[in-house]
């Protein structure tokens, strides 16, 4: 199986870093294309795959090819991929918005897989949702879903409408969760702590709470219980929020993002 990675930015690297400490792959059949002569040049001297600056040497070779090129690149993209693709390759695309449909006519081909992965793919704890079109076979799936694990954990869902969902979820909720822990370090700034007191204070309480909920049955709603007493300190935070409204504001928050995603999609 040889594996193509076109886009050799945030994600595309991150992708082809993950498959390279795998052992599905050996080195040589891990290729790397971007259009950026410099970047192609400096991503030489990398030993774990095989870079290139001419698409006409990568891409007829490959079975899976991912793309990972921004989604307003996509058509361009699509115009200098098309004469060379053949039919019983894989796409695999992680761009955001992009539905199989487009890609399925962009580039004349069937199989195509689309995929929705997260930024902590880039320390090995990310998430991906993925979907498929029905020409992609149950073993290309299978083979498809061992290269997105060697980022994190993946899903498979039923449709692109919960690859959009998931958008809202999974795809833009690490900057939620880094609202959250930007508004705790602020508030212990204020208290009086050190720059260097708040972040241990801020990302070992993340690390921790996040920590015995993946070790436990309990639900986020059971752990506040065991934390908070009535008339206690945690009560009175939780009554705050609660006062608020923010678990409404959180979940529409979530919302905007979901139908950004639609939008994106239509726009297409
Ligand atoms: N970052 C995330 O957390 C995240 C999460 C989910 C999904 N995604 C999706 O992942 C995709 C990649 O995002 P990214 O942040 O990795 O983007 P990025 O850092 O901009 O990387 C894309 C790379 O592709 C290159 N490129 C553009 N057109 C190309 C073409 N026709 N052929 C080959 N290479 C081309 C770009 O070169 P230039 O810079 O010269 O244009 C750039 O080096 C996006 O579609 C995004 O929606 C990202």
């Amino acid at each position: 199986m040889r594996v193509l990675v076109i886009g050799a930015g945030n994600m595309g690297l991150t992708y082809a870093e993950g498959m390279s400490k795998s052992t599905l792959l050996n080195r040589h059949n891990l290729m790397i294309y971007d259009k950026s002569r410099e970047l192609i040049a400096s991503l030489s001297k990398i030993e774990y795959f095989d870079v290139y600056e001419d698409i006409e040497k990568c891409l007829p070779t490959a079975d899976i090819v991912f793309l990972a090129v921004k989604p307003y690149h996509c058509e361009e993209m699509f115009k200098e991929l098309k004469p060379l693709v053949n039919k019983e390759q894989v796409f695999v695309s992680i761009m955001a918005g992009v539905t199989i449909n487009t890609i399925q006519e962009g580039l004349d081909l069937e199989k195509v897989v689309r995929a929705m992965p997260n930024l902590p793919a880039q320390v090995g704890k990310g998430v991906t949702s993925y979907t498929a079109s029905g020409e992609v076979s149950r073993i290309e799936l299978l083979t498809v879903r061992n290269l997105l694990d060697t980022t994190g954990e993946s899903i498979k869902v039923e449709n692109e409408n919960f690859i959009d969902a998931s958008t809202g979820i999974s795809g833009s909720g690490p900057a939620y969760i880094f609202y959250f822990m930007q508004s705790m370090l602020e508030a212990a700034l204020k208290m009086g702590f050190s720059k260097n007191d708040s972040k241990i204070l801020v990302s070992k309480t993340f690390e921790g709470a996040v920590e015995l909920f993946n070790q436990s049955d309990l639900s986020p709603e059971s752990w506040m219980d065991r934390v908070a007493s009535k008339g206690g300190t945690t009560r009175a935070a939780l009554d705050s929020m609660d006062d608020n409204n923010v678990k409404e504001l959180i979940k529409n928050a979530a919302y905007a993002a979901f139908e950004r995603a639609v939008e994106l999609g239509k726009e297409k």
